[in-house]
């Protein structure tokens, strides 16, 4: 039989999804020579809310944190999560900062960028795609990622003609990603069946997620289906709102004489070393135990868990819980008036405020969120499907239609570097620095502050000792 390959999500995902992205790197960087043994296709480690979370809350350089794992894992292919044109944050940035940060991203050591757009408007992907293949070396892997989501219009055939979309624009491999864990077993079997049927033998990798129980079935139908690589987490970072238990679906797919690359003694290893970290920060408070279970709600009422559970602390806020079934039935109206968006980030708070906003109010759009007029606008990108044409009108003006202002912006070059490299003066060692700083200028400053702090207290020190 075939083999399926492993992604261990424990350095990214699972540290996102359980613990708020909060593991810093001396944590793990002892266990990293370890894991370059254990024969993964790749380990997720960078991306994400990882940048902002080194800045933020650990005084850690991403960009060091990114070279410490590189030296550790030489053999590993090094995986990042990117979104497209808005790299690791919502705004959009020009195609210069875009470039520039893919070049960074590869040169520090990643090998595996996987590119997405929550809306699926691949034009906010092109950008990122061009740069990865521009500046790739033999282990670099562009991985064109689709935003998975339920409603009419996305039907298998609408997949199937976005992976081959993919596959024209160059992608190398093609990535479906559920983050919402509602992608059942006979879905996936549709979609891959489907998928691989149109795109021949380019890799297909499913990323999914435990939240609503689904996970296991649907990958184990995934993986009857053609799915080539899957996303896990080593078992201890593994279940509730993270990945399924790369250990456990190891020994599942060795039974079935499914062929993996995984070394079982070294994956057993890796967990053994995270278990008493995931401890401590149960005991620390860090990890919810809210997020280690399972929460079916959201196959019932067709919307993501954390978008519910939102709109429930948005209601009880207001004192209006009584309106909670209401609102409900309000979600896929606004979704549907605006094109069935993926219900992810932002698209997830925009349309779920809307809804409530609606009923609320006892009228309809009486009151429409900045957000909403600017995705009419067209500042997201294009919506999946076409918008409802009374509520256009009525953002826009009669016979108003979207510029494409987000496209327009990206192709300004030159200035935002300029710009980052004045502000910060001698506090920028590198393009690092820079980067850091165009992307999270608030914390970056801070972090480069305190480093030069450190640094001249460490001058001052040695000159006392001398
Ligand atoms: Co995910």
């Amino acid at each position: 039989m075939k083999k399926v390959n492993f992604t261990e999500t424990v350095l990214r995902d699972a540290n996102q999804s359980l613990m708020a992205t909060r593991l810093p790197y001396a944590d793990y960087e002892k266990i990293l020579s370890t894991m370059d043994k254990a024969g993964y296709y790749s380990v997720e480690c960078w991306g994400g809310a990882t940048f902002d979370s080194c800045l933020r809350y650990l005084g850690e350089d991403p960009w060091e944190r990114l070279r410490g794992i590189r030296k550790n894992m030489p053999n590993t292919r090094l995986q990042m999560l990117l979104r497209g044109q808005n790299l690791l944050g919502y705004k959009h940035y020009h195609d210069d900062v875009v470039e520039k940060f893919v070049e960074l991203s590869i040169k520090n050591g990643i090998d595996v960028i996987r590119i997405f757009d929550a809306l699926n408007d691949f034009r906010n992907i092109q950008t990122a795609l061009e740069a990865t293949k521009k500046y790739a070396n033999d282990r670099t892997v562009a991985s064109g990622c689709i935003s998975y989501t339920q409603s009419p219009v996305h039907t298998v055939e609408k997949y199937v003609e976005m992976c081959k979309e993919l596959q024209r624009m160059g992608f190398d491999t093609i990535c479906l990603k559920d983050m919402a864990g509602t992608m059942s077993p006979y879905e996936a079997e549709g979609l891959i069946k489907g998928i691989k049927d149109a795109v021949g033998d380019m890799p297909l990798i499913l990323h999914t997620h435990c939240t609503t129980g689904m996970a296991y079935m649907t990958i184990t139908k995934a993986i009857e289906s053609g799915v080539d690589v899957i996303d896990t987490a080593t078992s201890c970072f593994s279940n509730g709102t993270s990945q399924p238990a790369t250990e456990s679906i190891y020994y599942a797919l060795k039974q079935y004489g499914i062929e993996t690359g995984l070394d079982e003694a070294v994956i057993n290893k890796v967990n053994d070393f995270f278990k008493p970290i995931k401890q401590s920060y149960i005991d620390a408070g860090t990890i919810n135990p809210k997020s280690m279970g399972t929460d079916a709600q959201a196959l019932v009422y067709k919307v993501p868990g954390g978008m519910l559970s939102n709109m429930i602390a948005n209601l009880k806020d207001m004192n209006a819980m009584d309106k909670f079934d209401e609102a409900l039935v309000e979600i896929p109206n606004v979704r549907k008036d605006l094109g069935y968006p993926p219900l992810v980030t932002p698209m997830s708070q925009m349309v779920g405020n809307q809804a409530v906003t609606n009923v609320l109010l006892g009228e309809r759009y009486k009151q429409v969120s900045k957000e909403v007029k600017a995705y009419f606008n067209g500042e997201y990108g294009i919506a999946p499907a076409p918008v409802s044409k009374e509520l256009q009108d009525k953002i826009l003006g009669e016979g108003g239609q979207p510029v494409d202002c987000r496209i327009e912006d990206s192709k300004r070059t030159g200035k935002d570097f300029a710009d980052a490299k004045a502000a910060l003066g001698d506090l920028a060692k590198s393009e690092e620095d820079i980067m850091s700083y165009i992307c999270y200028p608030q914390q970056a400053e801070k972090f480069l502050k305190d480093r030069k702090a450190k640094e001249e207290n460490v001058v001052k020190y040695s000159i006392v000792e001398a």
